[in-house]
C-alpha cells in the first residue's frame, strides 16, 4: 500500500487551521481516514498521524536507532538551544537522559512532597473567600516555583522572583498563537526592533539566560559537591572523555526543565480543577477519599488514593496537554501497518486521537475517571507522556505533583466555577491549555469534615 489519504486542502489552509483549531484538524483527519493518514501543515512539516494502537506499538517498541527525533524539535531551538535534550540524537542523548531522570524519580522526588505542599499553601494563601481566582496562573506560580526549587535547590528572595517573573512573561508572550506562527515561517523571527515579533522573542529570552549564565558562574567559582539539585548533578557529571558540560550545553538544558518541566504540569493541574467542579459527583468521592485520609496525611499516602489517580488520568486523557507525542524520523524505508513509507518520513503517534478512540473510551467527550478504575489501558492506547527512549522524563514527578496541590487545595477550600459555561481547549505554544485560565470562585475555607462557606 502507499501513503494514507492526504487531506485536499491547500497548505496554507492547513497550516491556519492546524494553529487556530488543532483538535478539529485532527478530528476530521481521523473521521476521512481512520487511524493512520497524512496531514501536511503549510509545506513546512507533513505529519504521518497514527492512532491505531498496534501502529503506536510498533513505533514505540522499535529499535530507536531507526528514528530521528531531535530535528523535529528544531522549531524549540532558538528558545531551549542546540544542546538541549529534546533536540538531541544517539549517544549524547541517552547521556543526557541518565543524568536528567534520577532527580525526577524515586526518593529523590519524594523529597519534594512537603516543598509541593508548603508552596501550593503559600499560593492559597492570597485567596479570599467571595473572590474569583484564575486557575491557571495559580497553578502556573505552583509549578513554576516547584520546578525552580528543584533545578537550584534553596532559592529564595528577589533573585528567584526575578526569573519567575521573567519565565512568566517569556512564556506569556511566546505561546501564544502569533508566536506560534513566527515558528513555521522563520521571517517573523527576525529582529527587528524590540516590537517585531523576533524582537522581543530575542529580549525575552536573553533575560533569562542573563541569569541563568550569572548562576552558573557563580557555582563554578563556588562549587558546592554536596549540592543535590540538578544544576549542581549536572555540574559534577563528566563525560567519557572526563569532560564537564560546557555552560552553554548547562543553560540549554535548564531553560529545557524550566520551560517543559512547569507549563505542561500547570496546564494539566488547571484541566483537573475544572473537571473535578464541573461534575459534583466526581468532586464528591475525591473530597471524601482525602479527608479519609485525616489532618495533615503524608505526601505517600496521598500519591496512592486510587480515585485522585483516576481522576489526574483523566484529566491527561480528555485533554492531553501534548497532543502529539514526538515524531519518529524514518532514516530509511519503513512499513507500518500496511503502508510502506520512504526515508524522511515523520511518523507521529496522535495522543489525542488515540486518547478519544470510542471502542477504548466509550463517549470519550465524557469525563468519567471510574474508566481508570475499572480496567487497565497498555501504554499504546494511553499514553499522555509519550513513549520509549523519548518518555517524559517528569512524568512521575508531574503526578506526584499534581495530586498533592489538588488535595492540598481541595482539602482547604470550597470552590466553585465562576461560569456555567463550557471550558474549551486553546493552542498555547505546543501545548493545548483551557481557554480563559479556568475562574473559579471562593466559596469558603473548608476543614477535612465541612466546608464553612460565608
Ligand atoms: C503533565 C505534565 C507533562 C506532560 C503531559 C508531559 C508530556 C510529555 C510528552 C508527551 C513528551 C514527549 C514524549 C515522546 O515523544 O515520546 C515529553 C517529553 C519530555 N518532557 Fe514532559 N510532560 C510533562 C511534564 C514534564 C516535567 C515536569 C518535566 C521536567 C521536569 C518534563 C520534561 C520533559 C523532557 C526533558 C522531555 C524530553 C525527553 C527526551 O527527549 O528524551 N515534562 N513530555
Amino acid at each position: 500500500m502507499s501513503l494514507p489519504n492526504r487531506s485536499q486542502s491547500s497548505p496554507h489552509w492547513q497550516m491556519l487551521q492546524w494553529i487556530v483549531r488543532p483538535l478539529e484538524v485532527l478530528e476530521a483527519g481521523a473521521q476521512q481516514h481512520g487511524d493512520c493518514f497524512t496531514l501536511n501543515v503549510g509545506n513546512v512539516v507533513e505529519f504521518v498521524m497514527v492512532s491505531n494502537p498496534q501502529g503506536i506499538e510498533q513505533i514505540l517498541t522499535e529499535n530507536p536507532q531507526c528514528f530521528e527525533v531531535g530535528r523535529s524539535n528544531r522549531i524549540l531551538k532558538r528558545t531551549l538551544g542546540d544542546h538541549s535534550i529534546l533536540l538531541l540524537d544517539g549517544d549524547r542523548h541517552q547521556r543526557q537522559r541518565q543524568l536528567l531522570m534520577p532527580p525526577f524519580h524515586g526518593e529523590r522526588m519524594k523529597a519534594y512532597g512537603e516543598l509541593i505542599q508548603r508552596i501550593t499553601q503559600g499560593v492559597m494563601q492570597a485567596w479570599q473567600p467571595g473572590e474569583t481566582v484564575r486557575v491557571r496562573s495559580a497553578m502556573q506560580s505552583v509549578s513554576l516555583r516547584v520546578i525552580l526549587q528543584a533545578v537550584f535547590g534553596i532559592y529564595e528572595g528577589e533573585r528567584v522572583a526575578q526569573l519567575q517573573r521573567d519565565i512568566e512573561n517569556f512564556l506569556e508572550f511566546s505561546t501564544s498563537r502569533l508566536s506560534f506562527l513566527s515558528l513555521l515561517v522563520p521571517f517573523l523571527q527576525k529582529d527587528l526592533g524590540a516590537w517585531s515579533l523576533g524582537g522581543r522573542f530575542v529580549r525575552l529570552r536573553d533575560k533569562i539566560d542573563q541569569q541563568l549564565y550569572a548562576e552558573i558562574r557563580e557555582r563554578q567559582t563556588l562549587p558546592d559537591a554536596s549540592g543535590t539539585d540538578i544544576l549542581s548533578l549536572l555540574m559534577a557529571a563528566r563525560d567519557s572523555q572526563g569532560q564537564a558540560m560546557t555552560a552553554e550545553e548547562l543553560r540549554d538544558e535548564l531553560m529545557t526543565l524550566l520551560i517543559a518541566g512547569h507549563e505542561t504540569t500547570a496546564t494539566a493541574m488547571s484541566w483537573a480543577l475544572y473537571w473535578i467542579h464541573r461534575n459534583p459527583e466526581v468532586k464528591q468521592k475525591l473530597i471524601a477519599e482525602i479527608d479519609a485520609l485525616g489532618e495533615n496525611p503524608e505526601p505517600n499516602a496521598i500519591v496512592k488514593l486510587p480515585y485522585l489517580n483516576a481522576v489526574c488520568s483523566e484529566t491527561l486523557r480528555l485533554y492531553p496537554v501534548a497532543i502529539l507525542a514526538m515524531p519518529r524520523i524514518t532514516k530509511s524505508e519503513y512499513e507500518l501497518l500496511g503502508y510502506h513509507f520512504p526515508a524522511d518520513t515523520w511518523l507521529t503517534p496522535c495522543i489525542y486521537l488515540t486518547h478519544h478512540r470510542e471502542d477504548l473510551y466509550p463517549e470519550p467527550k465524557q469525563f468519567k475517571p471510574e474508566r481508570f478504575l475499572e480496567r487497565q489501558f497498555s501504554p499504546y492506547e494511553y499514553l499522555p507522556f509519550g513513549g520509549s527512549n523519548r518518555r517524559c522524563i517528569g512524568a512521575a514527578f508531574a503526578l506526584f505533583e499534581m495530586k498533592l496541590a489538588l488535595a492540598e487545595i481541595l482539602a482547604n477550600f470550597e470552590l466553585t466555577l465562576a461560569s456555567d459555561r463550557p471550558v474549551v481547549p486553546i493552542r498555547r505554544g505546543i501545548t493545548m491549555a483551557p481557554k480563559g485560565g479556568v475562574e473559579i470562585r471562593i466559596v469558603g475555607k473548608r476543614s477535612r469534615k465541612s466546608a464553612v462557606t460565608v
